[in-house]
């Protein structure tokens, strides 16, 4: 595939040299990753509790925040402990994203905002969007450029080691002018889903085209993951994602740089404090979306399969009590 530098000058936003949640001196900076269906306000909150020096949220539609504005920028509500505090935007038409841009910048006030180049869900690369996005170069242009006109927050995009015929060096580079704060790269192709190994060479080959921070990602789930991630992609931090649902703790396992294996009693303690959360947010309703977590903190225990059977179950906080104290581990 043919394609070149695109060299056009883009007058520097004067937040680019300022300080911002990217340019914090922190090494490796540690990120959450965007995970739609867990990264909402609570569990946010409970990976800063472990030191994440930043949490994305969920990908927002800027469709739905364009059409439908109160119930959209409801799900982007957060409370001051979480910041810094990024919010993700996915879609395909960059003036959609101009306007969510500024609608969120001014109603929503996070610490900066990403753009989603990878996606590979069916239904969302079907309305252009994600990994169709970012496998257009001109209109993954459009949309940084229309971002990075309606706020005045950094911006930062997300995108994958290979998209088709398009690596992600070739659409770092194409975008390699614009004052992007920072870059994530997922070092998986799109069509490797989110299985298989990842590829930090990959990643590495972006450095001479990022002006921000490089973020590498996937398949970080300890700190030798972490080590040999941040070894090979040269990058300035790493952003966490399933690792990070399965064991929170992660975060502080990597700024302590030293594992750390949680008993079965502290991890009871996390699941009740996560639980208590819900319930004061959203009510004993709110167990039954907990039961998706709940299946992630249980991975790899003795136990694990019967636990989950139990788990998927409850709708009461007693009940997750009688569970979890029920096991001896
Ligand atoms: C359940 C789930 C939801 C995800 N949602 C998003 C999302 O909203 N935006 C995004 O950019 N990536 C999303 N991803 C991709 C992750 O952010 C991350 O790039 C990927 O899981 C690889 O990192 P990991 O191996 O640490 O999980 C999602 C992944 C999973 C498994």
């Amino acid at each position: 595939m043919e394609w070149r530098m695109n060299r056009v000058v883009v007058g520097l936003c004067p937040y680019f040299s300022m300080d911002n949640v990217w340019t914090r001196p922190t090494r490796p900076l540690t990120v959450l990753a965007p995970l739609a269906g867990f990264t909402d306000s609570i569990f946010r909150q409970i990976c800063r509790s472990y030191g994440a020096d930043i949490v994305v949220s969920e990908m927002a539609s800027v469709a739905a925040l364009v059409h439908n504005p109160g119930k959209a920028l409801e799900r982007l509500k957060f409370v001051e402990p979480e910041r810094p505090y990024i919010v993700q935007l996915f879609g395909a038409k960059p003036d959609q994203f101009g306007a969510a841009a500024r609608l969120i910048t001014d109603k929503i006030k996070p610490d900066g905002l990403d753009i989603n180049y990878g996606c590979p869900a069916p239904k969302i690369i079907k309305e252009g969007a994600g990994a169709a996005l970012g496998a257009d170069l001109p209109r993954a242009r459009q949309v940084a450029q229309a971002v990075l006109g309606n706020t005045d927050l950094p911006v930062s995009i997300k995108l994958r080691a290979q998209n088709k015929e398009i690596s992600a060096q070739q659409l770092v580079a194409y975008l390699a002018d614009l004052p992007l704060a920072a870059v994530t790269v997922h070092g998986r192709s799109v069509s490797g889903g989110f299985s298989g190994p990842t590829d930090p060479a990959a990643i590495a080959a972006c450095r001479p085209y990022v002006r921000g921070v490089l973020i590498a990602n996937g398949g970080i789930v300890d700190l030798t993951t972490a080590k040999m991630m941040l070894q090979i992609s040269l990058a300035d931090g790493i952003m966490i994602g399933r690792g990070a649902l399965s064991r929170p703790w992660i975060f502080q396992e990597i700024k302590k740089q030293q594992t750390i294996n949680l008993s079965w009693a502290e991890l009871t303690e996390l699941i009740r404090h996560h639980a208590q959360l819900i319930v004061a947010y959203k009510g004993e309703a709110g167990l039954i979306e907990f039961r998706k977590f709940l299946a992630w903190y249980v991975k790899g225990w003795p136990q694990a399969k019967y636990l989950r059977e139990q788990l998927m179950q409850i709708k009461t906080l007693s009940q997750l009590e009688d569970i979890i104290t029920s096991v001896s581990v």
